[in-house]
């Protein structure tokens, strides 16, 4: 199993509910929803569109390009026209640092 890699810190949720960072070279959208944290693949399996600014609704991300939804924790795809599951991360916050490795 993976190691946890720090990606970011608590502090920088101070005025956005997410942020882009990268683990292994993936791009990866970092959420604040309520009180937890999700990490997913910033990619659309629909056609390759940044999840980045899509919508945030019932535990699930919305595809800002054809509304493909996307659940937060299992990245499975929800609705059209997306069929496959974006990947997620297992996110765990220790002393203020977010930290996150695949879904085993
Ligand atoms: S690119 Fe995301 S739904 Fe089409």
């Amino acid at each position: 199993m993976l190691d946890f890699e720090e990606i970011a810190s608590v502090d920088d949720f101070k005025e956005s509910d997410r942020l882009e960072v990268f683990i292994d070279d993936t791009p990866v959208l970092l959420l604040h929803v309520g009180e937890q944290y999700f990490a997913i693949e910033d990619v659309c399996t629909h056609d390759g569109q940044p999840l980045t600014d899509g919508c945030i609704e019932d535990g699930a991300i919305i595809c800002p390009r054809h509304g493909a939804r996307f659940d937060l924790q299992s990245g499975k795809a929800l609705c059209m026209p997306a069929t496959k599951p974006v990947r997620t991360f297992e996110v765990e916050v220790r002393d203020q640092k977010i930290l996150a490795r695949p879904q085993s």
